[in-house]
């Protein structure tokens, strides 16, 4: 399989679908092997190993909830026993919650913190011990948000796991950078994917958040997915430290009427 990512391995998580299933696509389109994973949803992360298939590489799904921390560190041992290594990490698996501060309960503060950060935290951890012992490189890629930077009025969780890794980017890639290990947040806006699907539902809504877009649309998955390979590729090897935003705009013009 020849390609930018030819003979590489890359977990991204949360790949069953939205911006996760087109970044396990577009790696695959250049030749990476890819580790599918997914929570619930087997028969989505079975139509992302297909279209990794038909791009010509090869694809595992592992289920696994990212907020526990021996599913994450089977993510990596899956990927060293089923597919011999593992060079990329995409961090993309993320829920948001809406509720006003005053009534978010433990349980939903849980659970968001758990999956966007936490989950990122220690998988990033179990794949850099691998590289570190092994004296290898590697890419860590986060799909934060706009709103690891911006107010989000009504998800202060999702604002607080966004912020948090932020700032867990930048240390882990002063940290990691003497093992050649390089580590970047991208900041999706308003992607169209299942995460806004409510939100696009709501046509007074999304009229709304359109007008704050100077680029006028939501954008694209795939759109995300080619930052992803740029950032994983060898275009992208002295990138670390750094947050990568696109969002047509959004974060430069945001108004909440
Ligand atoms: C959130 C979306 C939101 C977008 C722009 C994303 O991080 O997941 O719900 O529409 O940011 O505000």
């Amino acid at each position: 399989m020849s390609g930018r990512l030819a003979g590489k391995v890359a977990i991204v998580t949360g790949s069953g679908s939205g911006i996760g299933k087109s970044i396990a696509i577009r790696l695959a389109n250049e030749g990476a092997s890819i580790v599918v994973d997914y929570r619930n949803h087997i028969e989505q992360a079975q139509d992302t190993k297909s279209k990794v298939e038909a791009a010509g590489s090869k694809a595992i799904l592992v289920p696994a909830d990212v907020s526990v921390l021996s599913d994450t560190q089977n993510l990596v041992d899956q990927a060293y026993k089923q597919l011999g290594r593992c060079d990329i990490l995409v961090n993309n698996a993320g829920i948001e919650i809406e509720a006003p501060f005053w009534e978010v309960t433990e349980k939903d503060y849980d659970a968001v913190l758990n999956v966007n950060l936490k989950g990122a935290f220690f998988l990033a951890q179990a794949f850099v011990r691998r590289l570190r012992d092994a004296k290898l490189p590697g890419r860590i890629i986060n799909i934060s948000s706009v709103h690891e930077d911006m107010v989000f009025p009504n998800f202060s969780t999702y604002c607080a796991s966004k912020g948090g890794m932020r700032m867990l980017m930048r240390d882990l890639a002063v940290e990691l950078g003497p093992l050649g290990i390089t580590v970047n947040n991208i900041a999706p806006g308003a992607i169209a994917t299942p995460i806004n699907a409510k939100m696009m539902d709501n046509k007074a809504q999304l009229d709304a958040l359109l007008k704050n877009i100077p680029l006028g649309r939501m954008g694209t998955p795939e759109e995300v997915a080619g930052l992803a390979l740029f950032l994983a590729s060898d275009d992208g090897a002295y990138c670390t430290g750094s947050t990568f935003i696109i969002d047509g705009g959004l974060i430069r013009n945001y108004h909440e009427q």
